[in-house]
């Protein structure tokens, strides 16, 4: 938040942003930075292989702790570190359903064994890692060459469980106060650290939710990267404090090599990052080859245990898969999920909706999602409507789906405390709801008043939750209805930084602190499943989440929370989404126009027109704002706003095809610029422009007044083409473009083939009636390659029944093809290519023929357009389930 701003919370007697903490109040991080370096010893001799990697025991001599380490090299170039305890007084918690199966593990075989270190290899030797003795370190190494030193400044920190102390004096390490909340550890100080330096490598990436620049920042200076869910109202910028989610994945990277630090762990976590040289004290050229850069990464956990898995890559590719095939690849979401969604706390009652549904028809806006906030339930009782405002919300779903539109409604995780409700009594008397310390119900405060917190961390909770979403129970639910999950880092009001006390008990009678950070993911695991249930398991769900950890990317999407409409939000949220994006979390997005506060007008429409160019798009607004329908502020306004959310429409196919690569491949939609140029050094630190998957290289414009952008198109091998003009030009250079307030640069990379849909659309369902049209921009050897992803949009047939489609444009020697790009898909449709437009072609053709099996040749009439070297091809109605060839001679 800028500063001098006056910011009235939405929260009922905020207290601003005091009440929470920096690392400096936090006992355990306190102790693990001021503590000294505790050196361990690896026991070399009591080294076993297994049928899952190695073990071996480490000894901290001073404190005579023993600890176990297991290693496995899994399949995929991955590495897994597990530290725990020996022989722990109890269990320690293990994250339980965040990797997807049980890792298949590649045999190790010992290469060598001094008295000062053992050497093991797996996979054809091209891998190794190295125990030392002592001080103990753990080096992974690549065709020799060490990557990753685990252990390398000595900073591997893991208190043993103990007995609680006898008298009162010495509890200080069982007890945390902060302002006026008292922490009870039930299992005394648990804290785990390890430091991995990275070999290298000077620019890291990732561990998002923070509101700061894509490039991790050293952190000597300055406050550590902090994981820990929570609501943040209107978030400070440029900040490492926590937000409301997590994902412990660091991403390192540079020209040669891609690499990944996974910290399963769903504590309060904290971490710092240092580069040496650090970037002020940059290395002369000269002197380039002798200092090897690095990066040393150190990790800070409050309980539970050490789990670290180090991704190998090499390339960003690579990575992405390695990480989707641990922690899940993103769901593929159901087509209308990725049109525009009109959001408002809160829209009236049913007129209202109808209304605002009307205007975007009446504005020749297209739109597919209505959302429904708190204020449509019956006194915040989550499963219920207002009687008053919402009495026939089954007829008011009707209506929408006539027009192939659906409504999303808000179900958070607090329960109001109503004994004549009986969803209440239900959760009650079932056991779904988290204890206090003392074993009671746990009661907070949020929107409904005293509420109690369902414990989505337990199975049969998660179970009977789901089963809310029936049809027969949720009274007024259509299937058409889809669901946000807001509130869930849990938000608790008059809770110790506005979440659930770290001693609150959950199932299993772990403490909150261990699960904390897992409390969101779990509760959009439920409705998900519920979703499903609710559809005999065959229609794909929409679930909206604010809080999540690594994996929640198999549930659906999440939006980055409580943002200002100011500039400075806009410009923030691109670092914010690539930040997700690289780990895993694909289908995401920010508040259009900003929750909070009321957007200019230009502000407006180029929040409209960056995100239009991202995954989740959603105008959302807070309920003391003033209405923001794209209508409200004028025809030029609402022209430019049309434009851009036609022109995402147009896009759809593209989008699909690219949440289809997510969901197979693990590759995110969004991408920093280094992901598709990983050795072009310029795009490294860069986090304003990004590629929309390998082909469209966007730059939004963030500032006001702007009449003119600077655009890095990266590779100078590379041709770009402005998809608004068509105008080519040569990669490896910074491009002054002028731009209206209709404009934002977008650049087809040559060498990709890109399918739009033809028309106008008035939402997604649009889609299966119009034709496409194909954009083949032609890279330096005259060549271009693309695909195109197809199913029925909305079910798990593509999935169950193989009824999908994946087709593959490419031309190369003049021949355009279309072709099946393998799959055994089944998928048949009637959508007819209408129109070619190739790009990059250097001189007028003398024909150009279109053949298709079992026709004769036909010649085909053609448009040239010398000053941008274009060919444009029209009418021509071929299917896009059929093999056909363009000759163009
Ligand atoms: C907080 C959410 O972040 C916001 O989007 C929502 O409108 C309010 N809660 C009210 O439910």
């Amino acid at each position: 938040m800028e500063e001098n701003q006056d910011v009235v919370s939405v929260v009922p007697e905020d207290e601003g942003k005091d009440k929470f903490k920096k690392s400096e109040h936090v006992a355990f991080y306190r102790r693990q930075i001021q503590g000294p370096n505790l050196q361990h010893r690896a026991l070399l001799d009591t080294m076993a292989l297994t049928e899952t990697g190695a073990r071996l025991e480490l000894l901290q001599p001073e404190t005579q702790t023993r600890l176990l380490l297991s290693l496995s090299p899994c399949k995929r170039d991955t590495v897994r570190i597990l530290i725990d305890e020996l022989q722990p007084i109890k269990a320690r918690y293990r994250v339980p359903d965040v990797l997807t199966e049980e890792l298949q593990c590649e045999p190790l075989r010992v290469d060598q064994h001094t008295k000062d270190s053992v050497t093991l290899s797996w996979s054809s030797g091209r891998h190794q890692a190295r125990v030392w003795h002592f001080p103990f370190r753990l080096e992974i190494l690549c065709e020799n060459k060490v990557i990753v030193t685990f252990n390398a400044k000595g900073k591997l920190w893991f208190e043993a469980l103990q007995d609680p102390p006898s008298s009162e004096e010495d509890d200080s390490l069982w007890k945390e106060t902060f302002r006026q909340f008292v922490d009870i550890k039930a299992n005394g100080p648990s804290s785990i650290g390890a430091d991995l330096c990275l070999h290298g490598f000077r620019n890291v990436y990732g561990l998002p939710e923070h509101s700061d620049d894509l490039r991790l920042r050293d952190t000597r200076d300055s406050e550590p990267y902090r994981l820990y869910n929570l609501d943040v109202f209107a978030y400070d910028l440029h900040s490492r404090l926590g937000l409301y989610g997590s994902v412990p994945l660091l991403v390192a990277h540079k020209p040669d090599r891609t690499l990944g630090v996974f910290w399963l762990n769903a504590s309060e976590t904290f971490v710092n990052v240092q580069y040496s040289p650090t970037d002020r004290q940059k290395t002369p050229p000269a002197n380039r080859r002798k200092v090897r850069p690095r990066t040393d990464v150190r990790w800070m956990s409050e309980s539970g245990v050490i789990d670290c898995t180090v991704l190998l890559g090499p390339n960003p590719q690579q990575l992405f898969s390695q990480f989707a095939q641990l922690t899940g690849f993103q769901a593929l979401p159901p087509l209308f999920a990725l049109g525009y969604h009109q959001s408002r706390w809160n829209y009236d009652d049913e007129a209202d909706v109808e209304a605002v549904d009307a205007g975007f028809n009446h504005h020749g806006i297209p739109y597919d999602v209505i959302w429904l906030d708190i204020e449509h339930t019956d006194g915040k009782r989550y499963f219920t409507w207002d009687p008053v405002c919402f009495p026939e919300p089954t007829r008011l779903q009707r209506r929408l789906e006539q027009k192939k539109r659906k409504l999303v409604v808000i179900n958070d995780p607090h329960i109001k405390v109503d004994p004549d409700w009986s969803l209440y009594c239900e959760a009650r008397d079932g056991g779904h709801f988290v204890k206090d310390r003392e074993g009671q119900i746990y009661r907070g405060t949020c929107w409904p008043g005293d509420s109690s917190y369902l414990d989505f961390s337990s199975p049969e909770t998660r179970s009977w939750y789901s089963g809310c979403f029936s049809l027969d129970k949720y009274k007024g639910s259509t299937s058409s209805l889809h669901v946000w999950n807001d509130m869930n880092e849990p938000s608790v009001f008059n809770g110790p930084e506005q979440t659930m006390p770290k001693d609150a008990v959950h199932s299993g009678g772990w403490e909150h602190r261990d699960l904390h950070n897992l409390y969101g993911f779990y509760q959009h695991k439920a409705t998900v499943e519920g979703l499903i249930t609710r559809s005999g398991g065959s229609e794909r769900p929409f679930v909206l989440s604010r809080s999540f950890f690594a994996g929640s990317q198999k549930f659906g999407a999440i939006w980055t929370g409580d943002n200002v409409a100011s500039w400075e939000y806009l410009k923030i949220s691109l670092p914010m989404l690539l930040s997700l994006s690289l780990a895993g979390i694909a289908f995401c997005g920010a508040d259009v126009g900003g929750f909070f506060q009321d957007p200019e007008p230009e502000l407006l429409v180029r929040w409209y027109q960056a995100a239009a160019l991202q995954p989740f798009f959603r105008g959302h607004s807070a309920k003391m704002m003033k209405r923001r329908e794209p209508w409200l502020f004028g025809e030029e306004v609402t022209a430019a706003i049309r434009t851009a959310i036609q022109q995402r429409y147009c896009l759809l196919l593209y989008w699909y095809t690219l949440f289809h690569q997510a969901h197979t491949a693990g590759l995110p939609p969004l991408r920093p610029l280094w992901v598709e140029f990983p050795r072009e050094h310029n795009t490294f630190t860069v986090d304003h422009q990004y590629m929309i998957g390998g082909a469209l290289l966007v730059c939004p414009v963030t500032e006001p007044g702007v009449q003119e952008v600077e655009v890095l198109l990266p590779g100078s091998g590379e041709i770009w083409y402005n998809v608004h003009s068509a105008a080519a030009y040569r990669g490896g250079r910074t491009l002054s473009l002028p731009v209206t307030l209709n404009t934002v640069p977008v650049f087809q990379r040559g060498g990709s083939v890109i399918c739009r849909s033809e028309g106008h659309f008035s939402c997604t369902a649009d889609l299966q009636r119009l034709p496409i049209s194909i954009t083949v921009a032609l890279n330096n050897q005259g060549v271009a390659a693309g695909e195109l992803y197809l199913d029925d949009f909305h079910s798990f047939r593509y999935r169950d029944a193989k009824s999908f489609c994946l087709r593959r444009f490419d031309m190369r020697s003049g021949w355009l093809f279309c072709r099946a790009a393998g799959g055994e898909g089944t998928f048949d449709c009637d959508t007819v290519v209408q129109s070619v437009t190739v790009l990059g072609v250097k001189t007028k053709p003398s024909a150009v023929t279109v053949h298709v099996p079992g026709t004769e040749a036909l010649s085909t009439g053609f448009q040239f357009i010398e000053t941008c070297c274009m060919l444009l091809l029209s009418s021509l109605k071929l299917r896009v389930m059929t093999d056909w060839e363009i000759r163009i001679s």
